[in-house]
């Protein structure tokens, strides 16, 4: 639904440029709930403009519901574009987008607010008020048409914001961090908002946060950012099921420090019917070890239970080569960790994420909730 082919975006300054992004390769399919997660300044919002073409890539493609849009866009000088031609403004009506400070007119009433992008497509009074209030019946704010933002709570402007958004009947709907300005009960009820959206309209999101939480909640996929780069992308699923995926750790943080070189220590990810407890208590009695469980944490994402296990063998790696394949065999993904000396951060710290993403506003990361 959304393809981007080697994207780059760069903004020329007047002593220096700057490259926001650099060859971003990123596809998300129809219907699907994208996250794209990555630190500040990594290029996030750069790509979400670059998508719909408010800002004009400098070099790359970007194709939507299978029109490509870096051709429709004429170029203007110095890399804006003069005028959107008439077919790319087509193009970006099948496009909606949500904004973090909701953008709304204050002069104008909810209903008004969503009538706006309904008078730019040239509804009839009569139309453009039937359909303002399906949508915001749609968003669960019928009751508040005739009220100005200023009466709404942030949940509520947000609601009105994707309302807008919806307008236009879009196949794919943008949005650059869009709960970040919410507390977290709200942003909880805007994203099942969006989820419900999704599947009910088989709306494609791309969404933009640093929230690992928004991710896990609510993404199918999600894509992490550095440098203008895509450095990770997938399914949940498959990143969790990667080998030393960053977003894997990020989504499922396990504590837990690892004991020294006498021992070895290793992450077991399972997801939906294995567990890991049974596992575990098998391979102490069948190999006669001690199994410590230095961390662990069990979460729905993308729908699916999936839960991750940080345990720690007594003995070199050399000494558990025959446990850890009788955990392989389990159909476990097993990632065994490289061997510190104990005064040495681990390879994987849930203290200090190797993302160094900021955490989520006001919530702190919840103990880990251990396998049962
Ligand atoms: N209009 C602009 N002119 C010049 N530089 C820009 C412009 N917009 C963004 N940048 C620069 O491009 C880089 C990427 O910025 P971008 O806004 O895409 O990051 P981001 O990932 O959305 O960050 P944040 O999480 O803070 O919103 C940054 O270095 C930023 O300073
Ligand atoms: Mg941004």
């Amino acid at each position: 639904m959304i393809t981007t082919t080697d994207l780059s975006k760069v903004y020329r300054t007047k002593d220096r440029d700057i490259t926001a992004l650099d060859g971003v390769n990123l596809h998300v399919a129809q219907g699907e709930m994208y996250g794209v997660i990555g630190q500040s300044g990594a290029g996030k919002s750069s790509l979400i403009r670059c998508v719909n073409l408010l800002e004009t890539p400098t070099s790359g493609s970007v194709t939507v519901d299978g029109r490509e849009l870096t051709a429709l866009a004429r170029r203007g000088s110095r890399g804006r574009p003069k005028r959107p031609t008439p077919q790319l403004r087509a193009a970006r009506s099948s496009i909606g987008m949500v904004f973090q400070h909701f953008n709304l007119l204050s002069s104008r009433t909810v209903r008004g607010n969503v009538e706006l992008p309904l008078e730019i497509l040239g509804l009839t009074r009569r139309e453009r008020s039937r359909k303002a209030l399906e949508l915001l019946d749609l968003v669960g704010l019928a009751d508040k048409a005739g009220v100005h933002p200023a009466r709404l709570s942030g949940g509520q402007k947000q609601r009105v914001g994707i309302a807008r958004a919806l307008a236009g009947e879009p196949k794919v709907l943008l949005s650059d961090e869009a709960t970040s300005a919410l507390d977290p009960e709200t942003t909880r009820s805007v994203l099942r908002l969006l989820r419900d959206l999704n599947q009910q309209l088989d709306l494609t999101v791309l969404l933009i946060t640093h929230e690992m939480d928004v991710v896990k909640s609510v993404c199918d996929s999600a894509a992490l950012m550095r440098d203008g780069r895509v450095v990770e992308s997938g399914t949940v699923p498959e990143l969790l099921a990667t080998p030393g995926s960053e977003l894997a750790r990020e989504l499922f943080p396990l504590g837990g420090e690892v004991g020294g070189p006498e021992r070895t220590a290793v992450d077991i990810t399972f997801h939906g019917d294995t567990a890991a407890e049974p596992v575990v208590s098998r391979l102490s009695r069948a190999y006669d070890l001690d199994v410590s469980i230095l961390g662990a944490a069990m979460d729905t994402a993308a729908g699916k239970q999936v839960g991750r296990m940080r345990i720690e063998l007594p003995g070199r790696y050399e000494d558990n080569v025959v446990p850890i394949g009788y955990l392989r065999e389990q159909g476990l993904q097993i990632e065994v960790l490289p061997a510190t000396e104990p005064a040495a951060a681990p390879a994987v710290s849930a203290a200090a994420p190797a993302t160094g993403l900021a955490p989520a506003a006001g919530a702190s990361e919840p103990a880990p909730e251990v396998a049962k």
